[in-house]
């Protein structure tokens, strides 16, 4: 039997629910599978400041880095938000990124074919989207120098290296090569020199990779096209901002955002999480979408874990799940037979994985 250590961060607002759901059905499919799952509870975010005084735990870092994988689910909440920059939980995140290397973000938006009703764009448009966010996520605006504030000036610096632009530009083209061999690498070249720089880098890249085909789109072009067109898109390549913006619009195209998983590799370590934040709004009502975990779940033992089998079993379990009618409170006007709860839902996939 198989036995891997999995570092779980629930974070804060709904991330404890959804964790909880998440580890439910990894068990399950352990259970189908022969695999033994160790879990380690870490503590990030909101959480972890009012317990440690920190929302980034020197221990998170280093029992992190030892596990095999990370499952994470949200942090954040309006209670923190007034606190200095750095010890607000969303700076314990950036820096939790950083420290673990995971400079590739990967933001599948696939469209479920049971929920084509529940998107707000119509159905022939989004039939059969099947777009791959490859977003930057350790340098750009978000950790560019100089960077401060005063009482009437704020500001940030958007930077990228060669260096950090090569190496996502290689997993945008590999990643591309095992799907439909598209690249859209997206910047703001007429404006911006770093874009400038990026788009000069991603083109001389692409030289090493003649079966994939690189187009480059402005930023602006491609929000737009994202709504007017989702499906010319196959890999969409950015920097850390431009996919923070666009994976959210990508999102929408496939009605929920509490569908949509994630992945963050570099060459040490992945974190899986959903893409979507820590809701407070709703937390501890039992109403959260739990499947943008579970599916989380499912590219970690996808991509970190090699275990192909039981990341089949978990997306086919999510889809017979939706397929039933099976809905949370998110979806529950778009062909619910039944509404569920977020623990309800975890059980109902869990179940489905072992049959
Ligand atoms: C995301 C989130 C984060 C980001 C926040 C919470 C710091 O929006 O993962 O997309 O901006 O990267
Ligand atoms: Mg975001």
């Amino acid at each position: 039997m198989k036995s891997y250590k999995i570092a779980l961060i629930k974070g804060d607002g709904i991330g404890p629910e959804i964790i909880d759901e998440a580890t439910k059905v990894l068990d399950a499919v352990a259970s189908a599978c022969e695999l033994h799952f160790e879990y380690e509870e870490l503590l990030m975010g909101g959480i972890a400041y009012d317990i440690t005084g920190n929302p980034l735990p020197q221990e998170t870092i280093t029992k992190s880095l030892t596990s095999d994988a990370v499952l994470f689910g949200a942090i954040g909440g309006q209670k923190w938000d007034t606190l200095d920059r750095e010890l607000r939980p969303e700076s314990g995140l950036l820096r939790f990124r950083k420290e673990l290397g995971v400079y590739a973000n990967l933001r599948p938006a696939v469209v479920y074919e049971e929920l084509i009703n529940a998107s707000s764009l119509k159905p022939e448009i989004i039939k059969g989207v099947d777009i791959m966010v490859v977003r930057e996520l350790i340098g750009g605006i978000y950790f560019g120098e100089p960077k401060g504030r005063t009482k009437d000036k704020g500001w940030n610096t958007m930077v990228y290296t060669r260096e950090e632009i090569v190496r996502i530009a290689h997993q945008a083209f590999r990643i591309a090569q095992t799907r439909d061999k598209r690249v859209v690498s997206i910047d703001k070249a007429n404006v911006l020199d770093v874009s400038q720089l990026w788009r000069d880098v991603v083109t001389e890249i692409s030289e090493q990779y003649p079966d994939v085909e690189l187009t480059h789109m402005y930023v602006d072009n491609a929000a737009m096209q994202l709504v007017l067109n989702p499906k010319q898109f196959d890999v969409m390549l950015t920097g850390n901002i431009f996919g923070d913006i666009l994976s959210d619009e990508a999102s929408m195209l496939c009605g929920s955002i509490g569908l949509l998983p994630s992945a963050s590799v570099g060459e040490k370590i992945g974190v899986y999480e959903p893409i979507h934040g820590s809701a407070p709004d709703i937390a501890g009502q039992g109403i959260a979408n739990p499947i943008a975990t579970i599916s989380s779940a499912s590219m970690m033992l996808r991509y970190a874990l090699g275990e192909k089998e039981a990341a089949n079993k978990i997306d086919n379990a999510i889809k017979r799940a939706l397929k039933e009618g099976y809905r949370t409170q998110d979806l529950a006007q778009f062909d619910a037979k039944e509404v569920c709860s977020t623990s309800e839902m975890g059980s109902i996939i869990a179940n489905y994985t072992t049959k």
